[in-house]
């Protein structure tokens, strides 16, 4: 087991690049099985998510090869459509593949993914989309075996603006014949970024961003060579860092337009905050003003993945905020590990109370998923001595070398297996 050793009251002072999305990466390489022909990505982040995803395509027959942050695959020789359990097991986001492997094969099997430390993450929306567009599927203990010989496009409402289940309906889309309409579509960014590779690729979709989009069943015929967008919540939670450490950075390589709600709850709390194109520049408060009221919703609101450094920042804060998490159910794991620092905190359900203390203080403390222990690495750092925060390879699922960015403006961060 890693773990980060942090030594707090440190100021961050410097410039940081914000590297590719996780979860724009993510469904993107599950569309590779569709793309005909070889596909080269670029900005793609180097994260344990990310080479569990390239191991299961890998295993599916595709041929991967990483240089750098540059991620080429080659998916001509796919021969199967069976997704092996451990690796599914492990990720979660195996079932967007369900989608692309069903539409290339006509067949797939795949294993329950099961729920994890947020919450118990049901995939029944992804399943009642992919029969609206033909799939035959049966779930027969812990496994999911699906047929796809007349997929047909039609309209398929979504009951909630599900990520995972809109882009799996995406990829599955593309391989029926004629139009699919998906209403109630999520509107997030990385769903934007698929919808630009797919048409790199060849297929025709419209209307990524909005509640409603539009695939035109069809063949690729070409791969592509694709930049993936940065991961808007690497630069929150860098942002959110030096609001919670003090000092002043800079981040290069990202999109404000995807960070407004977090950019104003920082302006709330306090913060100062120019940007500049690409260039985002922040500067602290001395101490963060609290928050009436945060509440996570679906984008364009304030997203869920940023609800734990935000839980994080309320608790130096200099009064009462109020969290309410509307988008996971089980989202607060980080409130006890933050309580053994000194933050003071109850929860009601989904409505957090946060009550800021002047100054937490080190402690032993367990990272229980991959944003909760990135807001304990952040508490850490403006905390009173040494922090050490077990289970830190749960931080690796979505953040590169978390570690060494922080070290690079100034905080005192090590990794000990
Ligand atoms: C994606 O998860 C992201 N993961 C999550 O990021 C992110 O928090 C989430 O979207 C919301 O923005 C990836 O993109 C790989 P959902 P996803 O389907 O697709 C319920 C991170 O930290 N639901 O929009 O699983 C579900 O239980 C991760 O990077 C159903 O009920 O999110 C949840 O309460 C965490 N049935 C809500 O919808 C379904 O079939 C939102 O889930 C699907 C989802």
């Amino acid at each position: 087991m890693a773990q980060f050793w942090v030594e707090g009251g440190t100021q961050l002072f410097g410039t940081l690049r914000v590297h590719g999305s996780k979860n724009a990466a993510l469904p993107i390489l599950a569309a590779t099985l569709i793309a005909n022909g070889p596909v080269c990505l670029l900005n793609c982040p180097r994260l344990r998510d990310v080479e569990n995803m390239v191991s299961i395509l890998v295993e599916l027959g595709c041929k991967a090869q990483w240089d750098g942050d540059t991620l080429r695959v080659d998916s001509s020789s796919a021969n199967s459509y069976t997704l092996s359990e451990p690796l599914s097991k492990e990720l979660r986001s195996s079932i967007f593949l369900l989608g692309s492997v069903l539409g290339r094969f006509k067949k797939a099997i795949a294993t329950y993914p099961g729920g994890c430390e947020i919450g118990n993450r049901p995939i029944d929306l992804h399943l009642k989309g992919l029969r609206r567009l033909g799939a035959r599927i049966k779930e027969d203990g812990g496994y999911i075996s699906c047929d796809g010989d007349d997929l047909v496009g039609t309209s398929v409402p979504l009951d909630y603006p599900s990520v995972g289940a809109t882009e799996n309906i995406m990829l599955l889309a593309c391989s029926c014949i004629g139009e699919t309409v998906i209403h109630n579509a999520a509107r997030e960014p990385e769903i934007v970024d698929l919808q630009n590779f797919l048409i790199a690729c060849g297929f025709r979709v419209c209307g990524a961003g909005s509640s409603t989009v539009v695939i035109e069943g069809g063949k690729s015929d070409r791969g592509c060579t694709y930049s993936i967008m940065p991961d808007r919540i690497v630069a929150g939670t860098y942002l959110t860092a030096c609001a919670i450490a003090g000092g002043e950075i800079t981040l290069t390589g990202a999109v404000s337009e995807h960070l407004v709600t977090v950019v104003e709850k920082l302006q709330d709390a306090g913060a100062y905050i120019r940007q500049e194109g690409s260039r985002m520049m922040i500067r602290a408060p001395h101490r963060p003003n609290e928050l009436q009221r945060l509440e996570t919703l679906p984008y364009p609101g304030f997203p869920t993945d940023m609800q734990p450094q935000f839980f994080a920042l309320c608790s130096v804060a200099s009064g009462i905020s109020v969290l309410v998490e509307n988008v996971f159910e089980n989202r607060f794991r980080h409130a006890q590990e933050l309580q053994k620092m000194g933050g003071k905190n109850s929860l009601r359900g989904t409505t957090a109370i946060v009550r800021g203390v002047p100054k937490l203080h080190g402690a032993s403390v367990i990272a229980h998923d991959l944003r909760g222990g990135a807001a304990l690495v952040l508490a850490a750092l403006s905390a009173e001595g040494t922090t050490i925060i077990d289970c830190a390879e749960r931080i690796d699922r979505g953040y590169v070398h978390l570690e060494d960015a922080l070290k690079s403006v100034g905080a005192y961060v090590e990794r000990k297996e």
